[in-house]
């Protein structure tokens, strides 16, 4: 959508004299001063790659995602079940090609992003790495899952880059109907039968570590989070997200009559946080490096979804050269 007239890629030579000390300056104060980049503004290399990076690691995230809760739509308990569900997954695509569209403004076409994906070379969120067992993960992912994305995704909305701060406005406002109907299907399950609370407590068993591991690195090991915060491109650091994620998420687990699998959950008074116990990073690292539980099963998936679609895609490609060929040929008359 903005990539007309976009300079795609500058000439090295070209990109090199204009990363040079004064520009750098300029392009800092601009940030400082809250202004928005927008797609032609010039930019230092590493800020657009960084952005790339980010942007499509975060749209690959919302497709894979779809794939853990589409599973269960066939099986939803009712159809008011089925519509919810059905909508949260289609709300999920959408945001993958918004965040495809504001990633394609930095000059990288979506072919070359889903390519990157589909060899195994871009990273997509860890959460989505795991199985969803019962009808309650999908009350889990709901609460769990989409809180945590939107702790991380609501200052993103004040990202210095224009395109993926516009995108983030809507996806923030439907990833919190997602988290509201999430909460509410484990308040029923929480509320039924002895079963039905056992599900919910199993589902919350398995997937409160995970989230907390949405959040990325601790601060200590988050390689990119001081260049980012200074380019306001992340506003919060990971530990500050996470911190406040648990904050947010425990007396809501406590008011479903649930308990958090950590013994070293505990709130301390003088600071008003509930302090946890260690994350795994070991099964955090394993994940990123493709040996999760869910990783091969969720890159078949994909691929197989890629190639089922390659006639669509031909279909559209040449739907939009026979209407760019009649324009042509009417402006011409
Ligand atoms: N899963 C996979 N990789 C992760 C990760 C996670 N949970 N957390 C961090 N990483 C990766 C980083 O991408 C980086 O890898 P790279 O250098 O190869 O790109 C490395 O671990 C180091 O982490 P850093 O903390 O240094 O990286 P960032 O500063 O980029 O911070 C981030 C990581 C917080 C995930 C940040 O990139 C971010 O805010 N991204 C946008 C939000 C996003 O992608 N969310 C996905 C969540 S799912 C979702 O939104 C779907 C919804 O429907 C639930």
């Amino acid at each position: 959508m903005y990539t007309q007239g976009l300079d795609q890629r500058a000439p090295e030579g070209a990109a090199k004299a204009a990363d040079d000390a004064a520009a750098l300056v300029a392009f800092q104060a601009r940030i400082d001063a809250e202004e928005k980049i927008e797609p032609n503004d010039w930019m230092p290399q590493g800020y657009r790659r960084t952005l790339v990076r980010q942007i499509s690691q975060h749209a690959h995230s919302e497709i894979v995602g779809m794939l853990p809760e589409g599973n269960w739509i066939t099986r939803a308990p009712s159809l008011r079940r089925k519509m919810i569900l059905l909508a949260k997954v289609q709300d999920e695509g959408g945001h993958g090609l918004y965040l495809y569209s504001a990633a394609e403004t930095l000059g990288v076409p979506r072919a070359e992003m889903v390519e990157q994906l589909l060899a195994g070379k871009a990273k997509y969120s860890s959460i989505f790495n795991y199985p969803t067992l019962t009808w309650a993960d999908i009350g889990a992912i709901g609460w769990l899952v989409d809180g945590a994305a939107i702790m991380n995704q609501v200052p993103l909305c004040r990202c210095s880059y224009g395109p993926y701060a516009r995108a983030m406005i809507r996806i923030c406002r439907e990833e919190s109907f997602h988290q509201r109907q999430g909460y509410e299907l484990m308040l029923k399950l929480a509320q039924g039968t002895s079963g039905q609370k056992r599900m919910a407590q199993d589902a919350l068993n398995r997937w409160w570590w995970p989230s907390l591991m949405m959040f990325g690195p601790s601060d200590k090991e988050s390689i990119h989070s001081s260049q980012n915060m200074a380019w306001k491109i992340k506003r919060v650091s990971n530990d500050d997200l996470r911190q406040k994620f648990i904050d947010v998420t425990v007396p809501q687990g406590h008011f479903l009559g649930l308990t958090f699998p950590d013994p070293e959950l505990r709130l301390d008074e003088a600071s008003g946080h509930w302090l946890h116990g260690p994350i795994d990073w070991t099964e955090f690292n394993r994940i990123l490096a493709g040996d999760g539980p869910c990783n091969r099963e969720r890159m078949a998936a994909r691929r197989k979804a890629h190639a089922d679609g390659a006639w669509v895609r031909e279909a559209a490609a040449a739907h939009a050269a026979k209407r760019a060929n009649r324009q042509r040929a009417k402006a011409a008359e």
